[in-house]
């Protein structure tokens, strides 16, 4: 039998001690988490504890788990502004990289990106954990019977609390709420929304116009972001993201082809993961009857993302989600800044 993979976590935040922690206990064959990196010593705590972490490998400085850990590969889960700091310092380690979205803040600081892990040819994959939840795996081997998809929507409203802002006294309101820790709707919600649109489409973007703006919160980042895309095969989608609308009926996405429709309902368990839509049976919820509890319950998607991307890298297999997708988001991303502030239609390069 192969060796667990030796993992160092940098940032040990809200989204490891929930939801990459129970990743991570699914797959202790394959997995052990060996070091631990993280600025406030209760979560290096906190995560020590649940995965019986030595307290010599927990480091205040990410740089000397780098140095001194015995690791293979790195997540990192750290407000957005460290991503590319971060990621940088892990290629030039010789280790594995597995970054929680977005890949970076800037499409500059992702051209050094991908220049450092090709430099050191080290895998690198970027979390696009909505495309590995039951109702968009299945929806994904729908598409072909679809045929041409011409439409497509998304949409992830939600409403912030009223406080919300850079001076919150939770860490996670407060980078969010914050430019210069690289916070915002659109990076940080809506880019859900777009790679799975765009995944639906089976086609890149290639024009985008757009509103990302604030509106309603006083933050110096945007809080709402309308986009509309017109992808290289000529279908258009829009994407609509809040952080100032109450989100009744939110975290979706929907495809809309020449033999019938498809809705991805995100954040929900199997119950109501997918709907399709024929002409002869009008709209119609699928069971999903194949995945079992684990499955139902990995809303987010993210066990089954981690469970793919671990057994590549342990094979020396391409990895689930290519830098280059992840590129492509942050693309999309920029443009619509742009569109707003220029208020005309910005063009993608191709992928
Ligand atoms: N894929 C998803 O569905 C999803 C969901 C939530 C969050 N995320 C992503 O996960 C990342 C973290 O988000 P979160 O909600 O856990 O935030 P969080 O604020 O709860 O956690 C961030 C952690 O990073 C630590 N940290 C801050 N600066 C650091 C540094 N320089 N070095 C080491 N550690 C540092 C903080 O102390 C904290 O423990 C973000 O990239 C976010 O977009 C992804």
């Amino acid at each position: 039998m192969q060796k667990p993979i030796r993992l160092g976590l940098i940032g040990c935040g809200g989204i490891v001690q929930i939801t990459h922690a129970r990743a991570y206990r699914a797959l202790t064959d394959t997995v052990q988490v060996s070091a631990l990196a993280d600025i406030v010593p209760e979560n290096l705590e906190k995560v020590g504890e649940m995965f019986d972490v030595p307290t010599e490998n927990r480091y205040t400085d990410y740089r000397e788990m780098l140095e001194q850990a015995a690791i293979d590969v790195v997540t990192i889960a750290t407000p957005h502004s460290f991503h590319a700091e971060q990621v940088i310092a892990a290629a030039n380690a010789g280790v594995a990289i597995i970054s929680e979205k977005p890949m970076a803040t800037t499409l500059e600081e992702a051209d050094q990106i991908l220049e450092a892990v090709r430099d050191n040819g080290v895998p690198y994959t970027v979390v696009h954990n909505y495309l590995f939840t039951a109702g968009m795996r299945t929806a994904l081997t729908e598409l072909d019977a679809l045929g041409k998809p011409h439409f497509g929507r998304s949409v992830g409203m939600g409403l912030k609390p009223a406080d919300f802002s850079a001076d919150h006294p939770t860490p996670a309101f407060a980078w969010r709420a914050s430019k210069a820790k690289g916070g915002g709707c659109i990076i940080d919600t809506s880019y859900h929304e777009i790679y799975s649109v765009c995944t639906l489409m089976r086609s890149p973007v290639r024009y985008v116009e757009a509103r990302v703006q604030t509106l309603r919160l006083d933050i110096d980042v945007d809080d709402i972001a309308m986009l509309l895309c017109e992808h290289e095969n000529g279908s258009i989608t829009t994407v609509s993201g809040a952080w100032c609308v109450p989100g009744t009926d939110s975290g979706w996405c929907e495809m809309h082809a020449e033999n019938g429709s498809l809705r991805v309902n995100h954040r929900h368990n199997v119950a109501d993961a997918l709907r399709r839509y024929t002409r002869a049976d009008g709209w119609k919820q699928l069971e999903l009857p194949e995945f079992d509890e684990a499955e139902r319950t990995d809303a987010s998607g993210h066990a089954r993302y981690f469970a793919e991307t671990f057994k590549a890298l342990a094979a020396d297999a391409a990895l689930p989600v290519r830098p280059e997708m992840a590129y492509h988001n942050l693309a999309i991303i920029e443009a619509a800044r742009k569109a707003t502030t220029e208020r005309r239609a910005i063009e993608i390069p191709p992928i």
